[in-house]
């Protein structure tokens, strides 16, 4: 739990100014007229939970001006990197580091009193290719040779070692959390068989938080992120990898629930289950990327534009989320942070998942801000459910 306070709070009376008439503070979350007011202006989400966690946004390099960054500094007290912190934008070629768009967002925190989490150090995709070729240019997960394939690994897992040191001695000081690994548990049951895994085993995700505690020191807090946290088989098979890594000194400090969810799916029962399960091995648990989709999975039929969205979709998403921030409120002790996947609906990776099941037509709103950086229902539900 959180307690820093490192932003100007409204005050109560600040609060009921930005009110409608008429309207008091305590039954802001109640009245089914929710006002659309700015949200440029409107309650600090971050202040408001301040006691609990952080709050974060994802973000590009380019919503670090205008009204996103009126947003950032209003909303959030946490930040994260969407794409430009991923194996392919730091390191797209051996040796050569690109930190320049990542500087970016790490400046911007430090001067906004932002806590940043790091996304991800390791991953499937997003990654360049180069990691997985031999000295000779081939790819490495096509050897055969015994001999061969032990010399391979021990390259990979080089490589991994250089990534994350030189990623890490850059950023300690700036960076509290870090996604080490990412989405290395299958859906259908087990570890994921990636090029990491099929070239190492388990020992890329080893030395990964390995290398990341011996560079960034004890402070340092490593995630290891993952969709799905909450069903099964995931969630049985993430618990069960992380125990066996635990019971042989991995420095693992918490588990990243990415919570892609939708209106209905998963449950309470089951997001506050897979919480449960993962504090009682003694480990922190974070929020990493939290959208709530509005369509079920595959995403079908979805509306064309943001104003074919009927009211009572924007009331059920608002109820979602009053219920998922009650639990996550009340399960406090066991949630240091919880980070959206976006700012406002005017930009999330879902439309572009929406399109692509709808021959180019969709758009969907998974946040608690609108397109035009006004408050939703799902704002007012969160902002004072009490
Ligand atoms: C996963 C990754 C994120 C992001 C989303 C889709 O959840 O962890 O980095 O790519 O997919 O945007």
């Amino acid at each position: 739990m959180l307690n820093v306070l490192r932003k100007p709070i409204i005050s109560g009376l600040a609060l009921a100014l930005l009110l409608p008439v008429g309207m008091s503070t305590a039954s802001a979350a109640t009245t089914t007229e929710k006002p659309s007011i700015s949200a440029l202006t409107a309650p600090q989400l971050d202040q408001r939970y301040k006691d609990s966690f952080t709050i974060g946004a994802a973000v590009e390099p380019s919503q670090l001006e205008g009204k996103d960054a009126i947003m950032l500094k209003r909303h959030y007290n946490s930040i994260v990197a969407e794409n430009v912190m991923k194996p392919i934008n730091i390191q797209p070629e051996e040796g050569k580091f690109n930190f320049k768009e990542a500087d970016k967002i790490v400046k911007f925190a430090k001067e906004n009193n932002m806590d940043i989490r790091f996304h991800a150090l390791i991953w499937h995709s997003q990654v360049p290719d180069w990691f997985f070729l031999d000295e000779e240019g081939n790819e490495m997960v096509n050897e055969t040779d015994p001999g061969r394939r032990e010399e391979n690994k021990k390259l990979l897992l080089e490589r991994v070692e250089k990534h994350v040191e030189t990623i890490v001695e850059r950023y300690k000081d700036d960076v509290k959390s870090w996604d080490v690994v990412n989405e290395v548990i299958d859906d259908g049951g087990g570890l994921r068989n990636s090029a990491w895994y099929q070239i190492t085993g388990t020992d890329f995700i080893k030395v990964a938080f390995k290398t990341a505690k011996k560079h960034g020191g004890e402070d340092v807090k490593l995630y290891i992120n993952d969709y799905n946290t909450e069903v099964e088989p995931k969630r049985t098979d993430l618990y069960n990898l992380v125990k066996d890594l635990l019971d042989q000194g991995v420095p693992i400090d918490g588990v990243g629930h990415q919570s892609h969810i939708q209106l209905g799916w998963p449950t309470l029962q089951q997001t506050e289950d897979s919480i449960n399960l993962f504090a009682s091995l003694g480990l922190d648990n974070q929020i990493t990327e939290l959208d709530v989709s509005l369509y079920g999975w595959p995403p079908k039929p979805a509306y064309a534009t943001y104003s074919d969205i009927p009211a009572d979709v924007f009331e059920a998403q608002a109820e979602r989320y009053d219920a998922l921030f009650k639990l996550y409120e009340r399960l406090d002790d066991k949630i240091s942070n919880v980070t959206l996947w976006g700012i406002t609906d005017n930009h999330t990776w879902l439309d572009d998942r929406a399109k692509q099941y709808n021959d180019g037509v969709g758009k969907d709103a998974p946040f608690v801000f609108d397109p035009d950086y006004k408050v939703k229902p799902a704002y007012w539900a969160i902002i004072d459910h009490k």
